[in-house]
């Protein structure tokens, strides 16, 4: 009895954990198209907020303004800016987390680079260090990534699905580069950290063509 009684409040706080967040990105949330966040970011603010997809757009309101793209259309939204549950808050806190883990894996390329051109004992440890703090940061990273897109392994936005399939990808490697950080031959290390030089620059770039709006580059 006492075992079913932990059971149900587990079950109680894993619904609070995932449960129906609200706010930043709830057109990534929804599930909407490439096509759909577009045309919502495309509508002036007046006619989202009239419209049912007007509610779920304000979260993009809102961060759209935090990037300086729309900031007439934010000012409605600060109003409803509020946390909806435990899942929306830890959702929130993925794009400050996600240059832990840019920094230091790009960071232990640059030291492996630097160990390969004088191998002291040294550089090796700042490596390791690198590699570890690297993943530690990846996992969270993409754990927070899917709190804030939501918990599904398919998307309607081509660009959500493949961030977070190369998100989750990156973590996956992170952790296999920390242990191998470890190893004697270096040659697995290098091969990862030269992927890592590679998927996580696409990363941000995915991430920010959401945050910003399709080809936010301008070019
Ligand atoms: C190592 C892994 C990851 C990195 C480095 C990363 C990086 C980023 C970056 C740079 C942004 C733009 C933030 C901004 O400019 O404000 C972003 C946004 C976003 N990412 Fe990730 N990401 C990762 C994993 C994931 C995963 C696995 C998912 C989904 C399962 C995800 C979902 C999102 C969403 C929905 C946004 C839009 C902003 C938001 O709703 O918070 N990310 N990410």
């Amino acid at each position: 009895m006492r075992i079913m009684g932990k059971l149900l409040s587990f079950l109680a706080f894993l619904l609070l954990l995932v449960g129906s967040p609200a706010f930043a990105h709830e057109g990534h949330k929804a599930d909407m198209s490439d096509a759909e966040l577009a045309q919502m970011r495309a509508q002036p603010a007046n006619a989202r907020q009239a419209t049912p997809a007007g509610a779920a757009s304000q979260g993009t309101m809102a961060m759209e303004h935090a990037h300086g793209v729309a900031p007439d259309a934010a000012a409605p939204a600060a109003a409803d800016n509020h946390v909806k549950s435990l899942g929306d808050f830890l959702g929130r806190l993925h794009p400050m987390l996600v240059h832990v883990p840019i920094g230091l894996l790009m960071a232990a390329l640059l030291a492996e680079l630097l160990f390969i051109w004088k191998p002291m004992a040294g550089f090796g440890i700042v490596v390791r260090f690198l590699a570890v703090g690297g993943a530690l940061g990846a996992v969270a990273a993409a754990l927070l990534g899917w709190f804030s897109a939501g918990w599904r392994l398919h998307d309607r936005s081509d660009t959500l699905m493949a961030h977070r399939w190369n998100g989750t990808t990156i973590a996956a490697v992170s952790i296999a580069a920390a242990m191998f950080a470890f190893r004697a031959n270096r040659t697995p290390l290098r091969i990862l950290l030269v992927f890592f030089a590679i998927a996580l620059p696409i990363q941000g770039y995915l991430g920010a063509e959401m945050v910003y709006g399709p080809n936010h580059l301008g070019l």
